[in-house]
């Protein structure tokens, strides 16, 4: 099953595609945390991609196509891959469907998680992650169970986003807005456009896609 979750900043993109990956045995592949990983080893991609990302901006079609279509060729994939954070633009999604169809590949269903704007700011604020696993968490809608320790790895540094100030929210929205939005209409359209509450709690969002999914 190959599926593409979308949605605004602070949705729940990441949290319910590390669930989603291990309930069906998908890779899940963040353009995200792929960029931030170029930054933080300083390759060429992360020179690039660092200034635009702490403004909040999209970085260029170029590079996030190109490294989403070399990673989907990797072993891991081919039992299926979940999207998060890609496509993000009209001509993302059509590279994509090139890509694919050159691959000789499917696209399952797209899972559009709806979260009001005012609820975004306090997700991304609370948020903070496993530096040793990546799990994630938040201040108030999920604290690991013991204070300081990651209930998946036990490891207790955790780091937060240079992206997750209110400022550069507030373009990460605007950037949403004007050019992701406009991909709900072309996958509905495709009628593979799955949309969930994402304003419930993490779990009740969970159950929403699991039913999506088992109604394909
Ligand atoms: P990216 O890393 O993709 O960030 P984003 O889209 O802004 O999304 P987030 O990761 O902030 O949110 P999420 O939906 O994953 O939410 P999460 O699950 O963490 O992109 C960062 C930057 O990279 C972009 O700005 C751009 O510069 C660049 N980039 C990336 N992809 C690109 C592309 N394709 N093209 C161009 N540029 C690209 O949840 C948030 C918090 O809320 C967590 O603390 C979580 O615990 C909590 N939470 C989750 N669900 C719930 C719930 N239901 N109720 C209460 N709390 C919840
Ligand atoms: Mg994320
Ligand atoms: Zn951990």
């Amino acid at each position: 099953m190959n599926l593409i979750l979308l949605g605004p900043p602070g949705a729940g993109k990441g949290t319910q595609a590390r669930m989603l990956a291990e309930s069906h045995g998908l890779v899940q592949l963040s353009t995200g945390d792929m960029l931030r990983a170029a930054v933080a080893a300083g390759t060429e991609i992360g020179i690039q991609a660092k200034e635009t990302m702490e403004r909040g901006e999209l970085v260029s079609d170029d590079i996030v196509i190109g490294i989403i279509s070399e990673r989907i060729d990797d072993p891991d994939c081919a039992d299926g891959f979940l999207l998060d954070g890609f496509p993000r633009t009209l001509a993302q999604a059509e590279a994509l469907d090139e890509i694919l169809t050159q691959k000789n590949k499917k696209l399952d269903a797209v899972i559009e998680i709806r979260v009001d704007d005012e609820q975004l700011v306090g997700r991304i604020a609370g948020r903070f992650t496993c530096a040793k696993c990546g799990e994630g968490y938040h201040d108030t809608f999920r604290r690991p169970e013991r204070d300081g320790i990651c209930d998946k790895c036990g490891g207790s540094e955790f780091s937060r986003r240079k992206d997750d100030n209110e400022e550069t929210v507030r373009s990460r929205l605007q950037a949403y807005h004007a050019q992701t939005v406009p991909l709900i209409g072309y996958y509905g359209e495709s009628g593979k456009l799955k949309s969930v509450d994402g304003m419930l709690d993490i779990e009740s969002v969970n159950r929403q896609i699991e039913e999506a999914l088992a109604g394909l």
